[in-house]
């Protein structure tokens, strides 16, 4: 069996320094998403929410390497897009709960089972489930994306039940829900965030649609990781109590400095004991980031004929956009 051994990192390197010489000379161009630790997000070039991700991924045409800090859904969503430039994800196993929830083996037989029904999937799934799928939708887009669905046919959602819910109730349409979730966004505590908003009367508790319907109706506002930054940033309230993946309070804070944010609480016993972190998004490093650069792996690959296929409904979502 033969073993590859990465050459250690020398301790006495500046890392951010070496990023930035290594972005240069790889021509890469570093993407990441809101859940990222400070320090990435501070680091990248292109900072959003997974709409603008796949837009930027889209719009890139200088990059010959695209480092994506983010989860594998998001990183083989730039692959699907630039087929022909590398795409580097710096820990091959932050995935998500929810793309776990839905493999594409069993939305196939799914379809079998019901072919005259529209499959509308979340972005948050794999290339192989995306290629199943008749259109893509992103937290950000999805209202106007079930609106353009064919009315005569029945929907079915996946994998996500909450946005899914939330958007059937926004729209007044039925739809099918896959039984999905995000192992972060259900863990937020009805009981806790009651107990919150009392005791902070004049703030406003705005939510992530991933969240669970019990706690979504105790919600001032829901939107995408975006939607809620520019809540904070634009809206006239002193405090916010946050319900997404605390990532995002690192640049919510820098937009609206003055403000007073506090993360939603979770359940006891859940998510990381008293925090709603994302364990795969956190698995990005500083470290994983300049080795990546160095060592331009590791790589997304995607089979052509796969890609083919899940681009059509990613680009008709570009474009509906
Ligand atoms: P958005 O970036 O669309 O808000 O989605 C949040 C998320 O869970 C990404 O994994
Ligand atoms: Fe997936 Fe939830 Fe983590 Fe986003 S926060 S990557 S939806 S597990």
């Amino acid at each position: 069996m033969t073993t590859t051994t990465q050459t250690p990192i020398d301790p006495s390197l500046d890392l951010f320094a070496e990023i930035e010489r290594l972005k240069v000379e790889r021509k890469a161009v570093i993407l990441a998403h809101y859940y990222q630790d400070p320090d990435i997000q501070d680091l990248a070039d292109h900072l959003g929410d997974s709409l603008d991700l796949a837009r930027t991924a889209q719009a890139e045409t200088d990059a010959e390497v695209i480092l994506f800090c983010g989860v594998h859904f998001m990183a083989e969503t730039a692959k699907i897009l630039n087929p022909d430039r590398i795409v580097l994800l710096p820990d091959l196993e932050a995935g998500c709960s929810l793309a776990d929830a839905c493999p594409a083996d069993q939305l196939r037989a799914w379809k079998a089972k019901h072919p005259d029904h529209f499959v509308i999937s979340y972005i948050n799934c794999s290339a192989a489930t995306k290629a199943e799928s008749d259109l893509i939708c992103t937290s950000s887009n999805a209202a106007k994306i079930l609106k353009a669905a064919p009315d005569d046919r029945p929907i079915l959602f996946a994998p996500d039940r909450n946005l899914g819910g939330w958007l059937s109730k926004q729209l007044g349409r039925e739809m099918d829900l896959w039984p999905g979730s995000c192992q972060v966004h259900v863990t937020f505590s009805e009981r806790k965030i009651i107990e919150l908003k009392t005791r902070h009367p004049d703030a406003e508790f705005i939510a992530h649609p991933e969240c669970e319907d019990h706690v979504l109706r105790h919600a001032d506002f829901v939107g995408s990781t975006r939607k809620l930054l520019e809540r904070v940033r634009d809206g006239d309230r002193q405090t916010y109590i946050v319900g997404t993946e605390s990532g995002i309070l690192h640049t919510m804070q820098k937009a609206a400095p003055h403000k007073t944010l506090i993360e939603a609480p979770v359940e006891q016993g859940q998510g990381c004991t008293a925090c709603s972190e994302c364990p795969h998004m956190k698995r990005n490093t500083v470290e994983k980031i300049y080795l990546a650069l160095r060592d331009l792996q590791p790589r997304i690959e995607l089979d052509e004929e796969l890609r083919r296929r899940a681009e059509l409904p990613l680009v008709r979502m570009l474009e509906l956009s």
